[in-house]
């Protein structure tokens, strides 16, 4: 179980850097596809489990990460409408690529993939920027309001 600021911080950063990973493998079968051929088959399947896993990861971050921003300090609020929005977004993205085939617009397929890749690459970077710097996600918070005077 999961309590501290700092302990959700490591698990999630943990999971974006696999996640990334992930990324890089679907970049570099992308490359191979376009450049002879070879993976367009396990592009489909690849992406599917990519899918998955990041799926698993925002509802994570749902369940362990939201609540501790909820009521971190006064821009918790914004933070989680911020959150819901680009994983709604996402999910959405993920749903339409399901449905997409590399065959016949193998190209069309391929510019697709890698506008979904580029997306959640920016995402993960904005997310450890606004929600999971050492500044935001600390152990010592206080919940200062500064509107209680
Ligand atoms: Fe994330």
């Amino acid at each position: 179980m999961v309590h501290k600021p700092s302990e959700i911080r490591s698990v999630i950063l943990a999971e974006h850097a696999v996640l990334r990973s992930r990324l890089d493998e679907i970049e570099a079968a992308l490359e191979r596809s376009a450049a002879d051929g070879t993976s367009r088959r396990s592009l489909p399947g690849q992406l599917t489990r990519f899918c998955e896993e990041f799926l698993r990861h925002i509802e994570h971050e749902e369940t362990i990460l939201m609540p501790v921003l909820a009521d971190i300090d006064n821009w918790g609020p914004i933070r989680i409408e911020q959150m819901d929005a680009e994983h709604a977004g996402q999910r959405r993205t993920m749903d339409e690529l399901s449905r997409r085939s590399p065959d016949p617009d193998f190209a069309g397929y391929a510019a697709t993939v890698r506008a979904f890749v580029r997306e959640i690459r920016a995402d993960m970077e904005s997310e450890e920027r606004e929600c999971l710097s050492r500044d935001v996600l600390r152990d010592d918070t206080t919940n200062i309001d500064a509107f209680g005077g």
